[in-house]
């Protein structure tokens, strides 16, 4: 059977630390309630000169360098990211020039957290289907810049990375399984960010009104993600005829550990089936899942022929689940 399997992963966090104490500088909260109410300890954020197609290049030639795999193999380059270096083009194409992937042809996908499950399913079609030997798939962020660093509701929350997979086509039964993919756009203004797009063009007013940093109802967005992503964990597992016990490892992206919790007891699924790093690095949007399985692979926690969940959930509203056998 034709599958694209995942032969390479990387990632690349910035080095700066921004740790509860420092935020306790920031705004009116405490690390103690930032660590209760979402089990964050510390985010990386991104030097001033560093843009996020260096972030996603530094991953992207990780992966690269696993995978045993040259630049110009690649035929086809997806990004999901919602804080791409420009409004456009994309940063894809950026990350392309970077690396000299000549041969490949690139583009981002606007998903927010959900975009890395989005540009992998996206990519592993395209493969499935004949369009393409090697993909390069990458979510990378640096939300420290449309973060107000003056909402105590949102700033806790988010942090900078990157991480990236190569995908080959195989005649094997490893590889992506099935992609779930869902959205809701009546949720738009729960999570979103209000400027400066076609709607609220770039202007003083919109810069006064601070328009152009991220806005959230976090109690709104808990409750719709829970389920969401329960039951688009559960749709992947039906989907396959596989039940939670067959599961190795779920890797669900990471926004906050009171989430994922909730998410896993629904599922039903023990601590150790669960991949959790969120502590580190907080809620990096696209980045999160990539990033978490770069860590569990190179961490030995995933082995040839182990089942592997992903799940995620973010702005839009959009969420979807990955089955891959590793
Ligand atoms: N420090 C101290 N107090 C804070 C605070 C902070 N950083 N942020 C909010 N509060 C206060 C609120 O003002 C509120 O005070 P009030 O009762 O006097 O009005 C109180 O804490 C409770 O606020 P609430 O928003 O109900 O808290 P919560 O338990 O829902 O936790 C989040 C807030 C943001 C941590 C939580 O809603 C969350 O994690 N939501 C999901 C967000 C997310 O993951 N988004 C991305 C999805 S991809």
């Amino acid at each position: 059977m034709k599958r694209a399997r995942i032969i390479g992963t990387g990632s690349y966090l910035p080095e700066t630390i921004r740790a509860n104490s420092d935020i306790e500088k920031m705004v009116d909260t405490t690390s103690d309630w930032i660590f209760a109410r979402t089990g964050i300890e510390e985010r990386r954020i991104a030097a001033d000169d560093e843009l996020t197609s260096d972030l996603a290049t530094k991953a992207a030639e990780r992966a690269l360098e696993a995978a045993g795999v040259t630049p110009e193999e690649i035929d086809l380059i997806v990004m999901g990211t919602i804080t791409g270096d420009y409004p456009w083009p994309a940063t894809a194409c950026i990350v392309q020039n970077n690396l000299a992937a000549k041969n490949a042809y690139a583009y981002d996908v606007s998903a927010a957290c959900s975009g890395f499950v989005y540009a992998l399913s996206s990519a592993s079609d395209f493969l499935q289907a004949g369009r393409g030997k090697k993909a390069l798939v990458i979510g990378a962020e640096i939300l420290s810049r449309i973060i107000d660093w003056t909402d105590r509701n949102t700033c806790i929350l988010f942090g900078d990375g990157a991480g990236a997979v190569v995908l080959e086509a195989q005649d094997t039964e490893r590889g992506i399984i099935s992609s779930h993919m869902r959205s809701d756009g009546s949720y738009l203004d729960l999570l979103y960010q209000p400027g400066f797009g076609a709607k609220h063009p770039a202007s003083q007013q919109g810069l006064d009104e601070r328009l152009s940093f991220l806005k959230m109802q976090g109690n709104e967005v808990f409750k719709v993600a829970v389920r969401s992503l329960t039951e688009v964990s559960q749709e992947a597992l039906a989907a396959n005829d596989c039940t939670v016990e067959d599961v190795s490892l779920f890797i669900p992206h990471q926004a906050n550990r009171r989430i994922l919790e909730a998410t896993a007891k629904r599922l039903k699924l023990t601590d150790e089936q669960c991949f959790i790093n969120v502590h580190r690095y907080g809620n990096t949007s696209g980045a999160t899942i990539p990033v978490a399985i770069d860590e569990a692979f190179r961490g030995g926690q995933l082995k040839e022929g182990d089942l592997l969940l992903l799940a995620a959930f973010g702005g839009g509203f959009t969420w979807g689940s990955t089955l891959i056998r590793w």
